[in-house]
């Protein structure tokens, strides 16, 4: 494991409704990992803010812009995620795909999109987290997820250092040994600079 200056800042999105669930479990773990290699964390609980869908007013896109018009929540979120070095996006799959209360967010950083077809996320590390009812990627619909963030950050140009999803048909994400471990490996690698 390789040691880093504290100043490396990770942000954890956390887009399930349950604070005790799954989800948190594992990015929680990945957190873990991250502050053990000396990185500071800081994790939102999206189901606990106030956080309006887009209204695609455009606003945001006009010349001198200075991000989005919408008073929420998400300027704590804005501040935070420009000032980190990784981001991690983790929710549970729903109906096949990301959680609504993290694509509401997703939706959000369309205000980051820059006048030259840039997004203000270029370079930063990300990190992604499902968990899922069903029996495997296929199954659960999270194939869908990774795709939708993998187009979405291929088009940012930040490069996704890792993910880890999981079953939780069988109870606790917790009784899934190497998948924790996975998602603490995940935290090392995010905080690596
Ligand atoms: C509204 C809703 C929709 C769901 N849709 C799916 C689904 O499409 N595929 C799947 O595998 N599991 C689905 N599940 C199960 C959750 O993804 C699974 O239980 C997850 O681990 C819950 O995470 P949590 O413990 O963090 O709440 C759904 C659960 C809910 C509440």
């Amino acid at each position: 494991m390789k040691r880093v200056s504290n100043k490396t800042k990770i942000v954890i999105l956390q887009g399930s409704p349950n604070a005790k669930g799954n989800t948190v479990i594992l990015a929680d773990e990945i957190a873990r990992g991250a502050v053990t290699a000396g990185a500071k964390v800081e994790k939102f609980f999206l189901q606990n803010l106030n956080i309006a869908s887009c209204n695609a007013c455009q606003s945001c896109q006009e010349p001198k812009a200075k991000g989005c018009v919408i008073d929420d929540d998400m300027d704590e979120i804005y501040k935070a995620t420009l000032e980190a070095d990784a981001i991690v996006f983790a929710c549970p799959i729903y109906w096949f795909t990301m959680s609504a209360q993290l694509k509401q967010v997703m939706d959000r950083f369309y205000a980051f999109v820059t006048p030259d077809g840039g997004h203000r996320f270029a370079g930063k590390r990300i990190g992604l987290a499902f968990t899922f009812g069903g029996d495997d990627l296929l199954d659960s619909g999270c194939i869908n997820a990774i795709r939708a963030f993998q187009d979405a950050f291929a088009y940012i140009k930040a490069p996704i250092t890792g993910m880890v999803y999981g079953s939780t048909g069988a109870g606790s994400i917790r009784k899934n040994k190497a998948l924790m471990r996975k998602a603490l490996e995940l935290g090392h690698q995010l905080a690596a600079k």
